[in-house]
């Protein structure tokens, strides 16, 4: 009988209920009653229902099985995050090809709508961070939309060729050198000549963005800063799906108006199971050249949306020429390092390194946990075993 349900609830497909440590006890009596003990990871857990029905149903399909008991408990806190760290480190293993390492840390720097700076956002921190030593990929996942190559000054097309191990050509990211870093920068920009246009075009904008992370040869990785297209939530699901280790980073303008906004991003990045690590307030009250400050564009939309997505506000940006001239030329402030704004991009970097994503080395893997994903990867093992029976 303990054979029956070994072969119900397998083990060794590392992801069931049995091996997340939910299966505490299993008894069989005389007459062919299952007694299976789970533990949930909250007593109200929405997921108790369909649990029940996966294992009964599966249990009772086996002969000499003539009932099944559920009796159920509930985990302790130690037993909670071990189960957190097998479920995310499970969501890991089975999540599809990319050619992202493991260990690198991947940020997608979102915000609900257009025009907000979130570009700008991204090749700063990229360059912040590129300059504090770190190898830092940037993917420009505004498909359509691009403008990464004109604010980081590339305009070369990316070159891909055939490498060893894989039957398809990879395509290698354009580089730019910072300090000590390098960034490695992929964009439809640097493909777009009248015939691949077309190609792209057909694409829907999911299915660019994942080819980016399968046929980029992006070779070691740091960090990998994702620039979101605006407003859509199927990116994110997608990367969550692929990457599931991706954080998000909001970027929103100080006006308060911003709540909304606020609202919308979180609810998307709760949604799609990511985590919301940060906020960055951009085009913050302007100085002029006397030393009086403006809020041109409202004040405290930042704290409002950092309270609202329940994340550290990581920093104000605030309006500079030096950033829009810097963009212009393709050269980042947070390059030269001059200026308020660039004095802002060091410290949100400094507290990514320290604090909110530190460089994880490729021996150790992030097992931080996601709650909701636990679900998912108990289900997957379902499907699994549903597919082997
Ligand atoms: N802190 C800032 N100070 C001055 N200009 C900025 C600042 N941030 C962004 N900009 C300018 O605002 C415009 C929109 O920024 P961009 O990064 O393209 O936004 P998004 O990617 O969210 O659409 C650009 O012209 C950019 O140069
Ligand atoms: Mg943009």
């Amino acid at each position: 009988m303990i054979e029956v349900l070994g072969s119900v609830i397998d083990p060794e497909l590392g992801a069931d209920i049995v091996t997340l440590g939910m299966v505490p006890g299993v008894t069989v009596s005389p007459d062919g009653v299952i007694t299976v003990e789970i533990k949930l990871t909250i007593k109200g857990c929405p997921m108790r229902a369909e649990i029940k029905n996966e294992v009964e149903s599966r249990v009772l399909l086996h002969p000499g099985v003539s009932d099944v008991k559920i009796v159920w408990g509930e985990m302790d806190a130690d037993e909670r995050s071990a189960v957190m760290t097998k479920a995310r480190w499970n969501a890991r293993e089975h999540a599809p090809d990319t050619e992202v390492p493991l260990s690198c840390r991947v940020l997608a720097i979102a915000s609900g709508k257009g025009g907000v700076g979130k570009s700008s956002v991204t090749v700063n921190l990229g360059a912040a961070l590129a300059a504090a030593g770190f190898t830092v990929g940037i993917l420009d996942a505004d498909i359509w939309g691009f403008s990464v190559p004109r604010l980081l000054g590339i305009s070369e097309r990316m070159e891909a060729h055939a490498v060893e191990g894989s039957d398809k050509p990879k395509i290698f990211p354009n580089e730019r050198g910072v300090g000590d870093g390098l960034l490695k920068v992929v964009s439809t920009g640097f493909l777009v000549d009248e015939e691949t246009a077309l190609m792209w075009r057909g694409l829907m904008l999911t299915k660019a963005v994942e080819q980016f992370l399968r046929d980029v040869a992006w070779g070691d990785l740091d960090y990998l800063l994702i620039d979101m297209p605006p407003g859509t939530g199927d990116v994110q699901m997608g990367l969550a799906r692929m990457l599931p280790s991706t954080d998000l980073i909001v970027v929103t303008t100080p006006a308060l108006a911003a709540q909304k906004v606020a609202q919308r991003a979180a609810d998307m990045a709760r949604r799609s199971f990511l985590r919301v690590v940060g906020v960055i307030e951009n085009m913050s009250s302007f100085t002029c050249e006397h030393g009086e400050t403006y809020d041109l564009f409202g004040a405290g939309g930042g704290e409002e949306l950092a309270a609202a997505v329940d994340a550290p506000l990581l920093g104000k940006i605030p309006l500079e020429t030096l950033v829009a001239a810097g963009n212009d030329a393709g050269e980042p402030v947070a390059i030269a390092g001059v200026g308020v704004a660039a004095d802002a991009f060091r410290s949100i970097a400094d507290q990514i390194i320290a604090t909110i994503a530190p460089p994880t080395r490729p021996d150790e893997v992030d097992m931080s946990g996601c709650t909701a994903r636990l679900f998912d990867t108990v289900n997957e093992a379902f499907a699994q075993l549903d597919a082997q029976t």
